[in-house]
């Protein structure tokens, strides 16, 4: 079955769509490294890409399953595979090119994991996705039956993993890093209320999360900050709350987090398509 068809074997556009999107970076990544638009350092500034993209694409995958509860919309199933073998296809880019720019010194590059914190962090975080992508095959999936889901769980772990290592080497400029942790937090939150059987269909918990979320965003920020740089957690908190010429990460997160809050009323206006026959028995 091509990449673009559904279980049914009929063209997904949203399958089509989420190919296009997770393949576009690539190329403008591939546009610029042939056209010497990634500056003086290209090595440097394709790793940073690579692997902004790879923790941008392994966040966009963990909203999959929130997103199919929120919008009890089953269909959004078939793209959680495809974002997650992306993020990590981003991923093996970001370390080929860090091995490469050591000039394929692999002895360097296995001390350098060892003896960099942040590179020991991303290291397991790489092995974990690794395992995940090894075994997302529908073979897979049904070999390993209970056991999979289990294994699967350990995705969040190697999110956590990957925001750290992000937090480590961003030092002082943590501003994606703490937008992109503070998004997992939220979905973890979601994942939280899901467990306890808390309706994410209903407003007033996804509000709820939403606020959480933001200041827990904020808490992130301020921690990060103290621990990196000794700037008292307080002053951060205060930056936050005062919104300043640039809106605060925890701001945003509150914000999509909100907006997200209302897509349950939106989706009942709208309606529930139907399932497809692939869907009804998986
Ligand atoms: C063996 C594993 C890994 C190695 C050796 C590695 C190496 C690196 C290096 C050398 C940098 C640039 C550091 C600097 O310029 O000071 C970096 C940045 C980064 N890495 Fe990794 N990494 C690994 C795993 C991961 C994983 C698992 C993720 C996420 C899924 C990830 C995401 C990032 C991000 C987001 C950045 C920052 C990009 C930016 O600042 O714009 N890395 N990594």
């Amino acid at each position: 079955m091509a990449l673009w068809h559904d279980r049914a074997g009929r063209v997904s556009g949203l399958k089509i769509a989420t190919l296009v999107a997770v393949t576009v970076p690539a190329l403008m990544l591939a546009a610029d490294a042939l056209l010497g638009g990634l500056g003086a350092r290209p090595y440097d500034e394709a790793i940073h890409r690579s692997g902004d993209w790879a923790i941008r694409i392994l966040t966009v995958s963990l909203a999959v399953t929130p997103a199919i509860r929120i919008l009890t919309y089953p269909r959004l199933i078939s793209i959680r595979r495809m974002l997650g073998v992306g993020a990590l296809a981003y991923l093996l880019l970001h370390v080929l090119l860090y091995i490469a720019d050591q000039g394929f010194d692999l002895p360097k590059v296995g001390s350098e994991i060892v003896l960099r914190t942040y590179q020991t962090i991303g290291f397991a975080a790489l092995l974990i996705l690794a395992a995940l992508g090894a075994t997302s095959f529908d073979g897979m999936v049904r070999r390993l039956g209970r056991r999979w889901t289990q294994l699967h769980n350990l995705v969040y772990v190697a999110a956590a993993l990957a925001a750290v290592h992000f937090f480590m080497q961003t030092k002082i400029q943590a501003y994606e890093a703490s937008l992109i942790a503070g998004f997992l937090l939220t979905l973890g939150l979601y994942r939280l209320a899901a467990k306890r059987r808390l309706a994410l269909t209903a407003p007033l918990v996804l509000a709820a999360i939403a606020v959480l979320g933001g200041l827990l965003t904020a808490g992130a920020e301020a921690l990060w900050f103290w621990a990196g740089t000794s700037v008292p957690p307080l002053r951060v908190l205060e930056a936050n709350l005062m919104l300043p010429d640039t809106i605060r990460p925890a701001w945003w997160v509150l914000a999509a987090g909100l907006a997200v809050a209302c897509l349950p009323v939106l989706r009942r206006r709208i309606g529930t398509p139907a399932r497809t026959p692939a869907e009804r028995t998986a």
